[in-house]
C-alpha cells in the first residue's frame, strides 16, 4: 500500500516519538493503535468488566467510539472515547498494568484492526504498534521493526514519567515493561513479532535524531544505503 508506513516493537522502544516527528516531516498523518487499546481499556475498568470477561470486553470494542483530533500547533493531538477527552487518562500506571490483558483478546483485535484499516484508507500515515506490518497493513510501502535494550526502555519510560510528575521506581517501570513485553510476545492473537520484510533499527545508544535520520534515509533510498 503506497504511501503507509508501518512502525513495530516493544513498549518503550521510541515508536511513537518517531513516529510523530516522521509524520510532521512527511506530513503524513499519524495513527497510534496503542492509544487504542489503551482506550477500551479506560473503558472497560470505568464500566467495570472484568478483565477476564472475554465477551464483555470484545462487546464493548465492537461498540466504542474512539476518535483522534490531529495535532495543530503546538496543541498536541487528542483523543475522545464516547465523547470523553482521555488524552491524559489513557497513560496513567493503572492502564499501563491492565492493557497488555486486553489486548490479547482475540474479539477487541478483530474489532480495532477493522477501525484501523478504515484509517489508513487513503494513506499518507504512519501507523505504529505491534501487528502493523504483519497484521494492519502487511502491504505498507516501508516496514519498520524499533527496538533497545530492556534497560534503556525502562530508562527513557521512567524519565518521561518522572517529568510528568508521577512517583515512580526505575526497577518497578523495568519490571512493567518487561512483563508487557512478555505478554504482547507470547500471546496466541498476533502477537508482537519482526516483520520478516521489516527494516531492522536497534535503537540502543541512539538520539532521537539519529533515529529519524536513519529512517528517512531508508525511505529515500529504499533501503538501498543500509
Ligand atoms: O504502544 P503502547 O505502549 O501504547 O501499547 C499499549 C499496549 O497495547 C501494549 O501493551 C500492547 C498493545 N498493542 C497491541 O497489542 N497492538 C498494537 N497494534 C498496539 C498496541
Amino acid at each position: 500500500m503506497n504511501n503507509v508506513i508501518a512502525i513495530d516493537g516493544p513498549a518503550g522502544a521510541g515508536k511513537s516519538t518517531l513516529a510523530r516527528l516522521l509524520a510532521r516531516k512527511l506530513k503524513y498523518r499519524y495513527l497510534d493503535t496503542g492509544a487504542m487499546y489503551r482506550a477500551v481499556t479506560w473503558l472497560a475498568l470505568r464500566e467495570n468488566i472484568d478483565l477476564d470477561n472475554i465477551q464483555g470486553l470484545t462487546s464493548l470494542a465492537n461498540n466504542i467510539d474512539i476518535e483522534f483530533s490531529p495535532p495543530s500547533g503546538d496543541r498536541k493531538g487528542r483523543i475522545y472515547v464516547n465523547g470523553n477527552d482521555v488524552t491524559e487518562e489513557i497513560r496513567t500506571p493503572l492502564i499501563n498494568k491492565n492493557v497488555s490483558k486486553v489486548a490479547r483478546v482475540k474479539g477487541v483485535r478483530d474489532a480495532m484492526v477493522r477501525q484501523q484499516r478504515k484509517l489508513a484508507q487513503g494513506g499518507h500515515i504512519i501507523i505504529d504498534g505491534r501487528d502493523i506490518g504483519t497484521r494492519v497493513v502487511p502491504d505498507a510501502e516501508f516496514k519498520f521493526f524499533i527496538t533497545a535494550s530492556l534497560e534503556e526502555r525502562a530508562r527513557r519510560r521512567y524519565t518521561e514519567l518522572k517529568e510528568k510528575g508521577t512517583g515512580v521506581n526505575f526497577q518497578e517501570v523495568k519490571a512493567e515493561i518487561a512483563r508487557r513485553d512478555k505478554i504482547d510476545s507470547e500471546r496466541e492473537c498476533s502477537p508482537l513479532t519482526k516483520p520478516e520484510d521489516a527494516f531492522l533499527i536497534d535503537t540502543t545508544g541512539m538520539s532521537i535524531d539519529e533515529v529519524l535520520t536513519r529512517v528517512i534515509n531508508i525511505i529515500r533510498t529504499g533501503g538501498q544505503d543500509l
